[in-house]
């Protein structure tokens, strides 16, 4: 072919002239965290989506947050490299069986992980991420019945940590389940001093052997709060980039799946984007993540609480 294109000065070109801003997640591949003009958790991207004065919205994560963003700032154009970059928490919940489980407990509120899709939080009363979940639930008047969907993990998670009885979706994200817990044994008594971080979309005994628990901001702060020399870090790997950044002297150690190899567990879905189709998405304005406007306007109510109650 031609000459090589400049992809990364391409991408500071295409964003100045369409005025557009570039928000990825923690759990995108370095090159793009690197050219993003802000990295951040799910609350920490969908407060800076609804807070942009930027015309176009690059989302570098998947799919579901790609539509916070469009739900949060409809008149902004919001475009995702792949999207395909789905997330197999939003597949355990078909929207129209979500709706028949709110319907067949009239009675609770429906708190939903923002790790679902558009039209599940429409039929949702209350968003959470897993860095506001807590705080949110504490402000829930005990006597209210609940139901969570659709991390079982995380729902059985915050119902240990605030003693509340929720009523839980059987849904789950297939990179946290993947972690081994006769493989994590073995890793810590390598490094017996090692504490091990761990995010709570991870099944119960995994979360057992943590020292930390929380979202990838949350762990992202201990890599620096915390003076061990070496972590074992149980979520997605990606985060180890930001963790190596803030604490380059010490030892990052990505948790292992049943083959014992350790950092290599990554997310599939957000591994579809890459620099090149994100240089193309910002040159074609394409693909554009649309809602249409009745599930929009409904999922915004559910999001509004979230973002109201985490103030
Ligand atoms: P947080 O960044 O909010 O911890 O979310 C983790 C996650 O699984 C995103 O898909
Ligand atoms: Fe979904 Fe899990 Fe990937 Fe997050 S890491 S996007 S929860 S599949």
């Amino acid at each position: 072919g031609g000459p090589a294109v400049d992809v990364k000065a391409e991408i500071q070109r295409l964003k100045r002239e369409r005025n557009a801003v570039i928000l990825a997640h923690y759990y995108q591949a370095p090159e793009i965290q690197d050219i993003a003009d802000f990295v951040g958790d799910s609350l920490d991207l969908s407060r800076k989506a609804a807070n942009t004065d930027a015309d176009v919205i690059a989302f570098c994560g998947v799919k579901f947050m790609a539509e916070v963003a469009k739900i949060l700032s409809p008149q902004k154009t919001v475009i995702l490299p792949d999207l395909k970059a789905g997330c197999s928490l939003e597949d355990s919940a078909p929207p129209a069986e979500f709706a028949r489980f709110r319907r067949a407990h009239p009675d609770h509120l429906a708190l939903t992980y923002i790790n679902c899709s558009a039209a599940v939080k429409a039929e949702s009363d209350i968003i959470v991420t897993s860095s506001s979940a807590e705080r949110i639930i504490a402000q829930i008047p005990k006597d209210q019945k609940i139901l969570f969907a659709p991390d079982k993990h995380l729902g059985a998670w915050l119902s240990r940590r605030t003693g509340r009885e929720m009523l839980l979706w059987d849904g789950s994200c297939i990179v946290h389940e993947r972690f081994s817990v006769t493989e994590l044994l073995k890793l810590k008594a390598q490094y017996p001093d090692a504490p091990v971080l761990a995010h709570p979309e991870c099944p119960a005994a995994i979360l057992e052997l943590a020292d930390y628990i929380g979202a990838t901001s949350g762990i992202l702060k201990q890599a620096s709060e915390r003076t061990d020399p070496v972590m074992l870090v149980a979520t997605e790997p990606h985060i180890i980039h930001q963790m190596q950044k803030a604490a380059p002297d010490k030892l990052f150690i990505g948790a292992p799946g049943a083959d014992g190899n350790c950092g290599c567990n990554m997310c599939p879905y957000m591994a579809l984007n890459t620099l090149e189709k994100l240089h193309l998405c910002l040159r074609d304005l394409s693909p554009v993540v649309e809602v249409p406007e009745d599930i929009r306007l409904a999922a915004k109510r559910s999001l509004d609480r979230m973002l109201e109650m985490s103030a």
